[in-house]
């Protein structure tokens, strides 16, 4: 993907105020003053999630043999929270800043480390604990609770899948989807937010059992626990010095840096961070998280935490359903481990993909570079006037092309504005009907990232433009 003039990336705010205005995503409830830490994602905004989504599903679940997908219910059976351990002890700690005076939350292990954002410290005096979960009424006696993650729908539901999937470890379950927490302090546009979504893998091995991918060769800066300065390196280095000990862990490390990649993210703005021992979950020995360096500094993109038998041990005691598997060569039933669990916020990442592709490419005209699979709008149709042989022209392309894809049609305004409305949007190819699409059955293509234009047949249109999205065909090679 081609960028050209990179200036400075835009703060929080600005980023904010630039998805409002485009139509990507508002406060919810915006015309009432906004609800802390609920968005909505409006025509723009609502393509680019599914699409983030679609992709992921894609690359974790439809082009793996060893995962399968679920959708769970939102609002939950309370006995999966007490199983899981979240209704006693899923909650964070409340603190008011004493220089800014500003609400804020640390986690139980950061009590008395960590600063305010604004450099204040934190008032131990004010600190009491907050329930993260939302519970709610379910017909006249009963309740459930909104799910704070969708991992938990995946181990009770683990059995089912195992055996009517007919799988065989190692293997993962898959689920994307809302999640729901009363966080204390929702801030930094969707980064924080009480209305979210996950996309989660709970990845189960035999106790023990070696990992028999090859890791992928991927160069990253890595921060081990107790190191203060990160140190770039592959994960196989990484692997091999026995910085990162398992060899599962460098593996999920690397296919989530190459989903990454594949989309078009330049991975020097990642790093991978060890969990601290204090920061450990009681059941978790190991936990990387995969770091971002947005402009409010690196922030935890995704966890991927190994979770042991915990899990599946919890739900068996408090369901009664039993969770073993058979083991094929001893004949003896074991509880699978869950040696990896990916676990990535969708906002969390949709937000990094709009500072990866956000650049200005002359004074205040700014470019979405996204990688085609992920632009919200995937072709517009421009006839270059109003000249109704060329608006027929334009409507039946237009209508052909919006059977497969989210295709725009905008006959209004000069060629050069038009061009560059799509170009902040993030539009990778646009078409013009001239007098030689009348003449000779010729349109005009447009590359966003370069601004290179080709003449193309239109009986030639479709197909091309399925090989450019799909990044099958380089534009270059047109004619
Ligand atoms: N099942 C494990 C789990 O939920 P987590 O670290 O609490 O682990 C996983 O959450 C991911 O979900 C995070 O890395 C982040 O991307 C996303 N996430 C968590 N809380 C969030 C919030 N309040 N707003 C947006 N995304 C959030």
């Amino acid at each position: 993907m081609e960028k050209k003039n990179v200036l400075k990336k835009p703060s929080i705010d600005e980023m904010t105020a630039f998805c409002k205005r485009k139509g990507f995503i508002v406060r919810s409830g915006e015309i009432y003053g906004g609800l802390a830490g609920f968005w909505d994602y409006l025509f723009l905004g609502s393509e680019l999630k599914n699409n983030l989504k679609n992709a992921w599903w894609q690359f974790h679940v439809r082009e793996r043999d060893d995962i399968e997908g679920i959708d769970g219910a939102i609002i939950t059976h309370p006995d999966v929270w007490k199983a899981s351990g979240h209704v006693d002890s899923f909650s964070d700690v409340f603190v008011v800043c004493k220089k800014c005076k500003k609400p804020g939350k640390v986690d139980k292990s950061e009590l008395g480390k960590v600063k305010c954002e604004c450099g204040g410290e934190y008032d131990s005096s004010s600190a009491k604990e907050f329930k993260l979960m939302f519970k709610t009424e379910v017909g006249l006696k009963d309740y459930g609770y909104l799910r704070p993650e969708t991992a938990q729908l995946i181990f009770a539901n683990f059995k089912a899948v195992f055996d009517e999937a007919r799988m065989k470890l190692p293997c993962g379950i898959a689920q994307m989807g809302k999640a729901f927490r009363n966080e204390i302090a929702p801030r930094n546009f969707i980064f924080r937010c009480r209305e979210f979504e996950q996309m989660e893998i709970e990845y189960f091995i035999k106790p023990k059992e070696k990992c028999p991918y090859d890791i992928p060769d991927v160069e990253v800066l890595v921060l081990a626990s107790g190191e203060t300065k990160e140190k770039k390196m592959s994960l196989k280095e990484a692997h091999k010095k026995k910085i990162i000990k398992k060899d599962w862990h460098a593996y999920w490390l690397g296919q989530e840096l190459s989903f990454f990649k594949s989309l078009g993210a330049n991975l020097d703005n990642f790093r991978i961070r060890q969990h601290d021992r204090e920061e450990l979950a009681h059941y978790s020995s190991d936990c990387w998280d995969l770091e971002y360096n947005f402009p409010f500094g690196w922030k935890e993109l995704q966890g991927i935490a190994d979770r042991s038998d915990y899990d599946l041990k919890q739900h068996q005691k408090f369901s009664k359903t039993k969770m073993e598997v058979l083991d094929e060569e001893t004949k003896e039933r074991f509880i699978p481990e869950v040696i990896c669990e990916p676990s990535l916020g969708v906002e969390r990442a949709l937000l990094v993909f709009l500072y990866e592709a956000y650049n200005e490419r002359e004074k205040e005209n700014i470019v979405l570079n996204f990688n085609p699979k992920l632009s919200p709008v995937k072709v517009g149709v421009f006839p270059l006037i109003k000249k109704e042989e060329f608006e027929n022209i334009g409507l039946s392309i237009f209508h052909n092309l919006r059977k497969k894809w989210n295709v725009v049609y905008d006959k209004s305004g000069s060629i050069g504005r038009r061009y560059a409305r799509q170009d902040e949007i993030g539009t990778p190819y646009c078409i013009t009907i001239d007098g030689d699409s009348v003449d000779s059955g010729t349109v005009t293509i447009r590359n966003r990232d370069t601004t290179l234009q080709k003449k193309i047949k239109i009986e030639k249109l479709e197909e091309t433009l399925g090989k450019l999205l799909y990044g099958e065909l380089p534009f270059e090679s047109l004619k």
